[in-house]
């Protein structure tokens, strides 16, 4: 396992982090935690308030390319791939690599960019539809918090369980007391986060070996 920052070429975004915890309560984040219309291309207080492509996702398509040495023929699977924005940025960076996303959310996959049409499924990240090793490289980024602490683990699991270990996992975490209070009150859908030792803990007890790293809302 190894922590490597394979995000780090995506744009900084500007967070209002007070209107979103003024405007926050058990109805926008019941309605947010659907994932549906409005968690994605409603209002700001209900999620990413409109989610468009724009291909900020290439540079770390790139990144995710070089550092599991991905080759054409390679099969990728991105848990909790939305729009499939970053399934599509890896089949224009890397021609011929055969890429794939798994999300619940049926509204981003019926949103989905053309280019990656039929290569979304369905289904949630704690039960992934596929044989064991079905994947040369697996990524899930800023998805496993959304699940409690026993399901993250499950979710874990699978994702070791369908790539062998090439694997990149992102989730929300926090390095200090100051960064946790910040993070709770913009927090829409998460439901278990942690300081990356809590983080690490729950990998070791998954049996997961794949790279990880933290987003961190400052
Ligand atoms: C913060 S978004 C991240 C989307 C994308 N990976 C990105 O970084 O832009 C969280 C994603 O997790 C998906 N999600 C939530 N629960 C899930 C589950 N149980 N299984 C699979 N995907 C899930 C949501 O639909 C959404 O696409």
């Amino acid at each position: 396992m190894a922590e490597v920052d394979l995000l780090r070429s995506l744009p900084h975004t500007e967070r209002d982090v007070q209107r979103r915890a003024e405007g926050k309560d058990e109805t926008v984040v019941a309605i947010a935690k659907q994932f549906g219309e409005m968690y994605w291309d409603g209002p700001r207080q209900y999620g990413y308030g409109g989610y468009r492509y724009d291909g900020r996702w290439r540079p770390v398509a790139r990144d995710i390319i070089a550092h599991f040495g991905l080759r054409p023929g390679m099969r990728i699977l991105d848990v909790g791939c939305g729009k499939g924005f970053l399934v599509k940025d890896l089949m224009l960076e890397c021609s011929g690599l055969d890429a794939f996303g798994l999300d619940i959310s049926l509204y981003a996959l019926t949103h989905c960019e053309k280019e990656v049409v039929g290569r979304l499924h369905l289904g949630s990240a704690d039960k992934l539809p596929f044989p064991d090793r079905s994947f040369d490289c697996v990524l899930s980024i800023n998805t496993v918090h959304n699940f409690s602490r026993p399901r993250a683990v499950q979710a874990m699991q699978e994702i070791q369980r369908v790539s062998g270990g090439r694997a990149f996992v992102q989730v929300d975490s926090y390095l200090t007391p100051e960064q946790k209070e910040i993070f709770e009150s913009w927090v829409l859908t998460a439901e278990f986060h942690d300081y990356p030792e809590g983080w690490l803990k729950l990998f070791r007890e998954s049996g997961y070996t794949g790279d990880y790293y933290w987003t961190i809302i400052e």
